[in-house]
Parts: C-alpha cells; structure tokens; sequence
C-alpha cells in the first residue's frame, strides 16, 4: 500500500513570487532505487571503480596531500562534521562542506548552484586555489605516468586520462552515492511502525502549521530553489552567481536526507544542532536583510518547545544506509 499525500498547502506569509498558486502541489516522495545518468556519461561498474578511486586520491590536489574524501567522509554522509573545511595551506573554506547522500539527484549543485551537472562540478574543487589548488595539465600528465590509471583509462573511456574523462569518472562514482529505504521512506511505503509517533507528529507539523515543505519537498526534501532565510549575511550567496541583487543571500534548499549525520548546518555551519537549527525557524529568522531585502520566509512565532522536539524526531527518521565504502587501493 502507498500512502496517499495530498497535500493542501495555504500559501500565507509567503514572499510575493516565489511560489505561484498554480505550481504543482509539493509532496514528500520517497527515492529512487537509482539515480538515473546523463546519455553523455553512463553509469557502469569499471567507470564508477575507477572514479572511487580518483575520489579517494590525494594526488587529485596540487601537492598531493588532499583528496576529496579528505573533506567528504564516507562516515559522515560525505560531509566533514566541522564548520568549514580546512582547504589548501590548512586555511578554512568560506562554506559548509556538502553531504553527498544521493546528491545525483540534484540539478544544481553547491549552496549557490553555480555547477549544472556533477561533470561540471567535478573539477571545480580540484582547480579551485583555496581548495585542491591543482593545476589540470599538471593533474592529467600526474595520471598518464601511474601504470594502474593508464589502463583504467583506457579501458574505460578509450583515451588517456583526460579531464573530460576524470569528471566523468567522479560524477559516475557520486551518482551511486544512493541511500536504502529511511524509516521515512518505510513510512511512506506503508509501513506504520517504521517511525515513532513524535515523529509522525513531526511529518505533520513538517507539511502543515511549520511550512517546511513548501521549500523541502520532492525525493530530497528539497526543491533545488534558492530562498533569502536569513541565517547570517556574510556570503552573497547565490547572488554572485547572477550578479542581480535580488538573488543576494539566497541558497539553494539543501537536501534533508541523512540530515542527521551531517552538522553543523547551514551554508555557514553556523547552527550546531537540528534543534538549533528548528529554533531558528521558530524565532530567529530576521525580518530584512542588512539591505533591507524582505526574507522568503517568516518565523513561526506560535510554535511550542514540543514541536521542535517532534520536528527533529521527524528529521531523524530521513537517515538510510549509504552503500559501505572503503578506502580503495590507489593505483601505482
Ligand atoms: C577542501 C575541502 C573540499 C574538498 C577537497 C572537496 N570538496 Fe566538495 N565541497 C566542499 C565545500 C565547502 C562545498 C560547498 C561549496 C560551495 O557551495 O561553494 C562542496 C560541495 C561539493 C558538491 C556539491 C554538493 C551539492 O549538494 O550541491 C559536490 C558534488 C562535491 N563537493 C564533490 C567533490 C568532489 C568530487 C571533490 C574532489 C574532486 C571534492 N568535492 C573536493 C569541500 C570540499
Ligand atoms: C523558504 C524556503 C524554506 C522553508 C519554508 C524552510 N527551509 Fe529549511 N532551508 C532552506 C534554505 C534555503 C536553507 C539553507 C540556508 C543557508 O544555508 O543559509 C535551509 C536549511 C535547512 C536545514 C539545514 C540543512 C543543511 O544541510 O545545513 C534544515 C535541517 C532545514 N532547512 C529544515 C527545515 C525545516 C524543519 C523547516 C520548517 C520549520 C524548513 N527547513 C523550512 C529553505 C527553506
């Protein structure tokens, strides 16, 4: 048995355009079994092997100390448990490291979606001066000399190791970063006791009185939108994408899958906890940005400690398993 959502939504206390009467009615939607890939970039076995490996290999950066596990933890959900990664020459990173729980599913990728695609994503960090800080013909000439990597190439794009195909390789390997069925997703799929009933409480709350779902909704309780919510101002966000004021300060609606694993929050890790951050929902929101732009969202005033308590049990429950990943020998 599925459950039936329908959910009625009352579009109050919204910011005038971001979300239109006639826009489809937001659902929460358990996942996919798999993330579907581009045409371009197939998913298969050999490819995803050799872009684990890659996402494991310090020699990825310019002085071969970092990988992108080194700030991606198969642990922690893929994120890192602290507020900003250290980057290249141990300097902290501007942002909140990402958790990369069934990020394919995404199509936009950083707090500020400036990567259309993983395969355009990929090199970003690796390229980026404060991060991997590794030059591309430096890092293409790297991989041509190990022996292991020549063949794997070979075998598997028919070429050398080349940019376009390292890109590939990561985006493949992230594609299968798929988490089993949640207790949520159990819950869905008609499973009355996979979750308590404070979280049950919580779901309602969630796509009721709290308004949670109006933004985080669909397979990652997220709408790949970009709201202005006001958790600190230092970071123009998605606005020095656009470079229009008026997207200033926002970001992306994150995924809520495996939330729980991946504090600190927010773009700027900012908020410790789920509770912290549920708290902010209820009383810390600003009324206008330092430029006095309107925020997407108002705080809800009229909720109680209880429900804060029923929203994180609620949140907890969208944790499922991530496929066990291990070290991978690197290739000499
Ligand atoms: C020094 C730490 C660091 C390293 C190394 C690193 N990342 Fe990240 N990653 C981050 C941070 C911080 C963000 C968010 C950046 C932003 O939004 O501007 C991020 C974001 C991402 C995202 C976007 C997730 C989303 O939800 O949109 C993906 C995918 C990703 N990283 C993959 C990788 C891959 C692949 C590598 C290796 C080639 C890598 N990262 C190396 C810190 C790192
Ligand atoms: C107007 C859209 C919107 C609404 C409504 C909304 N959120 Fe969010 N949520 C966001 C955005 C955007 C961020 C990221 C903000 C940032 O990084 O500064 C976020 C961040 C979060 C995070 C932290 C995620 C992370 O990876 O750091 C959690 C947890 C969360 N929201 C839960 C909720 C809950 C619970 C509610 C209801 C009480 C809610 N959200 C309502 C848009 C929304």
């Amino acid at each position: 048995m599925t459950r039936p959502f329908t959910i009625v939504l009352l579009l109050t206390a919204t910011a005038p355009g971001v979300v239109s009467a006639d826009a489809p009615t937001p659902t929460l939607t358990p996942l996919p079994a798999e993330i579907p890939s581009p045409p371009e970039n197939p998913t298969t076995a050999p490819k995803v092997a050799l872009g684990k490996r890659l996402f494991f290999d310090p020699r990825l950066s310019g002085d071969n100390t970092m990988s992108c596990a080194t700030c991606h933890l198969p642990e922690k959900a893929f994120a890192d448990g602290s507020e900003k990664s250290l980057g290249h020459g141990g300097k902290p990173l501007t942002r909140n490291t990402q958790g990369l729980a069934n990020v394919g599913l995404f199509s936009s990728f950083f707090w500020d979606g400036r990567a259309a695609s993983l395969e355009e994503q990929a090199l970003g960090p690796i390229e980026s001066s404060v991060e991997m800080n590794q030059d591309l013909d430096e890092l293409e000439r790297e991989l041509n000399e190990v022996e292991g990597y020549r063949q794997s190439f070979q075998e598997v794009f028919g070429t050398a190791a080349t940019c376009d195909a390292i890109a590939k390789a990561l985006a493949a390997f992230q594609r299968t970063l798929v988490t089993d069925p949640s207790p949520f997703d159990r819950y869905l799929a008609g499973d009355d006791d996979a979750i308590s009933d404070e979280a049950k409480r919580g779901m309602e709350l969630f796509i009721g009185d709290a308004g949670c779902i109006r933004c985080h909704h669909g397979p990652l309780l997220s709408d790949g939108k970009f709201y202005r919510i006001g958790a600190s101002w230092g970071d123009k966000g998605r606005g020095l994408i656009t470079n229009d004021a008026e997207d200033n300060h926002r970001f992306r609606t994150p995924s809520l899958r495996n939330i729980a694993e991946t504090a600190p929050y927010m773009h700027d890790g900012s908020l410790e906890t789920l509770y912290d951050v549920v708290m902010f929902y209820f009383r810390g929101v600003p009324k206008a940005s330092p430029e006095g732009q309107p925020l997407d969202i108002e705080p809800r005033l009229d909720s109680s400690f209880s429900d804060i308590d029923s929203l994180v049990a609620f949140l907890r429950t969208l944790s499922g398993k991530l496929p066990h990943i291990t070290r991978p020998e690197l290739p000499e």
